[in-house]
Protein backbone atom coordinates (compact mmCIF):
# COMPACT_ATOMS: atom_id res chain seq x y z
CA UNK A 1 0.00 0.00 0.00
CA UNK A 2 1.63 3.10 -1.33
CA UNK A 3 -0.11 5.02 2.28
CA UNK A 4 -0.43 4.65 5.99
CA UNK A 5 -3.99 3.55 6.49
CA UNK A 6 -4.42 4.50 9.44
CA UNK A 7 -3.09 7.84 9.37
CA UNK A 8 -5.19 8.29 5.89
CA UNK A 9 -8.59 6.90 8.73
CA UNK A 10 -7.95 9.39 10.97
CA UNK A 11 -7.05 12.60 8.94
CA UNK A 12 -10.62 11.48 6.45
CA UNK A 13 -12.65 11.12 9.71
CA UNK A 14 -11.33 14.12 11.27
CA UNK A 15 -12.18 16.20 8.28
CA UNK A 16 -15.01 18.88 9.53
CA UNK A 17 -16.13 19.25 5.86
CA UNK A 18 -19.07 16.91 4.83
CA UNK A 19 -18.54 13.98 2.51
CA UNK A 20 -20.55 14.03 -0.71
CA UNK A 21 -22.86 11.45 -1.18
CA UNK A 22 -22.11 8.68 -3.86
CA UNK A 23 -25.28 8.26 -5.24
CA UNK A 24 -24.73 4.85 -7.27
CA UNK A 25 -22.52 2.70 -9.57
CA UNK A 26 -21.57 4.60 -13.06
CA UNK A 27 -19.78 1.50 -14.50
CA UNK A 28 -18.47 -1.11 -13.36
CA UNK A 29 -15.44 -2.33 -15.74
CA UNK A 30 -13.64 -5.27 -16.69
CA UNK A 31 -11.27 -6.66 -19.51
CA UNK A 32 -13.09 -8.63 -22.06
CA UNK A 33 -11.11 -11.36 -24.94
CA UNK A 34 -13.11 -9.53 -27.55
CA UNK A 35 -15.19 -7.11 -28.10
CA UNK A 36 -18.02 -8.48 -30.19
CA UNK A 37 -18.09 -11.57 -28.33
CA UNK A 38 -19.03 -9.70 -25.34
CA UNK A 39 -21.53 -8.12 -27.45
CA UNK A 40 -23.02 -11.19 -28.30
CA UNK A 41 -23.41 -12.14 -24.45
CA UNK A 42 -24.48 -8.56 -22.48
CA UNK A 43 -26.43 -7.77 -25.42
CA UNK A 44 -28.05 -10.49 -27.35
CA UNK A 45 -28.43 -12.79 -24.71
CA UNK A 46 -28.54 -10.64 -21.05
CA UNK A 47 -30.44 -7.77 -23.50
CA UNK A 48 -28.27 -4.93 -22.38
CA UNK A 49 -27.76 -2.62 -25.39
CA UNK A 50 -24.88 -1.62 -26.27
CA UNK A 51 -24.42 2.29 -25.66
CA UNK A 52 -20.92 3.38 -26.23
CA UNK A 53 -17.89 1.33 -28.54
CA UNK A 54 -15.12 3.90 -28.24
CA UNK A 55 -11.92 3.30 -29.96
CA UNK A 56 -8.74 4.59 -28.37
CA UNK A 57 -5.14 4.67 -29.33
CA UNK A 58 -2.87 5.64 -26.52
CA UNK A 59 -3.00 4.22 -22.89
CA UNK A 60 -4.29 7.06 -20.68
CA UNK A 61 -1.84 8.90 -19.02
CA UNK A 62 1.34 7.51 -20.84
CA UNK A 63 0.32 8.21 -24.26
CA UNK A 64 2.13 4.50 -24.89
CA UNK A 65 1.05 3.29 -28.37
CA UNK A 66 -2.10 1.34 -27.50
CA UNK A 67 -5.19 0.41 -29.53
CA UNK A 68 -8.06 -0.37 -27.49
CA UNK A 69 -12.02 -0.31 -26.97
CA UNK A 70 -14.13 0.65 -24.23
CA UNK A 71 -17.69 -0.61 -24.42
CA UNK A 72 -20.56 0.09 -22.43
CA UNK A 73 -23.91 -1.76 -21.99
CA UNK A 74 -26.36 0.52 -20.03
CA UNK A 75 -28.46 -1.30 -17.36
CA UNK A 76 -32.32 -0.64 -16.48
CA UNK A 77 -31.57 2.29 -14.10
CA UNK A 78 -28.88 4.02 -16.85
CA UNK A 79 -25.94 2.91 -14.89
CA UNK A 80 -23.49 0.37 -17.18
CA UNK A 81 -21.95 -2.49 -17.45
CA UNK A 82 -18.31 -1.93 -19.57
CA UNK A 83 -15.22 -3.52 -20.45
CA UNK A 84 -11.97 -2.96 -22.11
CA UNK A 85 -10.79 -5.01 -25.05
CA UNK A 86 -7.15 -4.24 -25.05
CA UNK A 87 -5.63 -7.06 -28.00
CA UNK A 88 -2.27 -6.17 -27.00
CA UNK A 89 -1.35 -8.89 -23.72
CA UNK A 90 -4.74 -10.51 -24.11
CA UNK A 91 -3.81 -14.02 -23.24
CA UNK A 92 -5.81 -16.73 -22.14
CA UNK A 93 -4.88 -16.39 -18.61
CA UNK A 94 -6.39 -13.11 -17.98
CA UNK A 95 -9.59 -15.17 -18.58
CA UNK A 96 -9.85 -17.94 -16.79
CA UNK A 97 -13.03 -18.65 -14.57
CA UNK A 98 -12.58 -16.28 -11.20
CA UNK A 99 -13.61 -17.71 -8.05
CA UNK A 100 -16.90 -15.59 -6.95
CA UNK A 101 -15.16 -14.46 -4.11
CA UNK A 102 -12.54 -13.20 -6.10
CA UNK A 103 -14.69 -11.61 -8.30
CA UNK A 104 -18.56 -11.23 -9.15
CA UNK A 105 -21.17 -8.43 -9.87
CA UNK A 106 -24.96 -8.47 -9.68
CA UNK A 107 -27.46 -6.84 -11.77
CA UNK A 108 -30.80 -6.60 -9.55
CA UNK A 109 -34.12 -7.51 -11.18
CA UNK A 110 -37.34 -6.74 -9.98
CA UNK A 111 -39.41 -9.95 -9.29
CA UNK A 112 -38.58 -13.86 -8.33
CA UNK A 113 -40.55 -14.25 -11.93
CA UNK A 114 -38.07 -12.46 -13.76
CA UNK A 115 -35.35 -13.95 -12.50
CA UNK A 116 -36.38 -17.06 -13.25
CA UNK A 117 -37.43 -16.13 -16.67
CA UNK A 118 -33.07 -15.17 -16.65
CA UNK A 119 -32.37 -18.57 -15.68
CA UNK A 120 -34.80 -20.00 -18.29
CA UNK A 121 -33.52 -18.31 -20.96
CA UNK A 122 -30.03 -19.10 -20.21
CA UNK A 123 -30.86 -22.50 -19.50
CA UNK A 124 -32.55 -22.79 -22.98
CA UNK A 125 -29.15 -20.55 -24.38
CA UNK A 126 -26.79 -23.68 -23.21
CA UNK A 127 -25.44 -20.81 -20.80
CA UNK A 128 -24.68 -22.93 -17.35
CA UNK A 129 -26.37 -21.78 -14.34
CA UNK A 130 -26.70 -21.95 -10.97
CA UNK A 131 -29.51 -21.44 -8.47
CA UNK A 132 -31.61 -20.43 -7.54
CA UNK A 133 -29.67 -20.06 -3.94
CA UNK A 134 -31.28 -18.37 -0.65
CA UNK A 135 -29.33 -15.68 0.75
CA UNK A 136 -32.07 -14.86 2.82
CA UNK A 137 -31.93 -10.86 2.27
CA UNK A 138 -31.81 -12.00 -2.07
CA UNK A 139 -32.21 -14.82 -3.96
CA UNK A 140 -29.68 -15.31 -6.71
CA UNK A 141 -28.67 -17.09 -9.77
CA UNK A 142 -24.93 -17.37 -11.22
CA UNK A 143 -23.56 -17.96 -14.39
CA UNK A 144 -19.92 -17.03 -16.07
CA UNK A 145 -19.63 -14.57 -19.16
CA UNK A 146 -16.87 -14.93 -22.17
CA UNK A 147 -14.43 -13.72 -19.70
CA UNK A 148 -14.64 -15.64 -16.58
CA UNK A 149 -16.08 -12.92 -15.17
CA UNK A 150 -18.85 -14.18 -12.52
CA UNK A 151 -22.08 -12.62 -12.90
CA UNK A 152 -25.42 -12.59 -10.86
CA UNK A 153 -28.72 -11.89 -10.92
CA UNK A 154 -30.20 -10.95 -7.63
CA UNK A 155 -33.86 -10.27 -6.78
CA UNK A 156 -34.61 -8.43 -2.95
CA UNK A 157 -36.25 -10.43 -0.51
CA UNK A 158 -39.83 -9.42 0.75
CA UNK A 159 -38.12 -8.75 4.03
CA UNK A 160 -35.15 -7.18 2.03
CA UNK A 161 -34.82 -3.77 4.03
CA UNK A 162 -35.82 -5.15 7.75
CA UNK A 163 -32.90 -8.13 7.42
CA UNK A 164 -30.30 -5.18 6.24
CA UNK A 165 -31.77 -3.11 9.19
CA UNK A 166 -31.42 -5.34 11.67
CA UNK A 167 -27.66 -6.45 10.17
CA UNK A 168 -26.50 -2.52 10.20
CA UNK A 169 -27.54 -2.40 13.91
CA UNK A 170 -25.13 -5.65 14.59
CA UNK A 171 -22.52 -5.01 11.97
CA UNK A 172 -19.79 -3.23 14.26
CA UNK A 173 -19.77 -5.47 16.94
CA UNK A 174 -19.69 -8.08 14.29
CA UNK A 175 -16.53 -6.39 12.31
CA UNK A 176 -15.05 -6.17 16.00
CA UNK A 177 -14.88 -9.81 16.81
CA UNK A 178 -14.33 -10.83 13.33
CA UNK A 179 -11.23 -8.73 12.76
CA UNK A 180 -9.99 -10.21 16.43
CA UNK A 181 -10.70 -13.89 15.44
CA UNK A 182 -8.91 -13.57 11.92
CA UNK A 183 -6.18 -11.36 13.10
CA UNK A 184 -3.73 -13.96 13.22
CA UNK A 185 -4.18 -15.97 10.08
CA UNK A 186 -3.96 -12.41 8.50
CA UNK A 187 -0.92 -11.64 9.77
CA UNK A 188 0.53 -15.09 8.74
CA UNK A 189 -0.75 -14.36 5.79
CA UNK A 190 0.86 -10.73 4.94
CA UNK A 191 4.29 -12.07 6.59
CA UNK A 192 4.13 -15.41 3.47
CA UNK A 193 2.95 -13.17 0.62
CA UNK A 194 4.76 -12.70 -2.14
CA UNK A 195 5.12 -9.45 -4.42
CA UNK A 196 2.07 -9.25 -6.91
FE1 LIG B 1 -23.26 -11.20 -4.74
Amino acid sequence: MAFDLVTAADKAKADPRPVPTLKGVHHSAFRCRDAEETRKFYEDILGLPLKAALVFEEEPGTGRPLPYMHLFFQLGDGNYVAFFDVPDGAHDGKFKMKWGMDLHFAMEVASMDEMMAFKDRLDRAGVPCFGPIDHHFVHSIYFYDPNGVNVEITVRDANHDAIMAAEAADAPAIMAAWTARTAALKAQNRAGAKPA
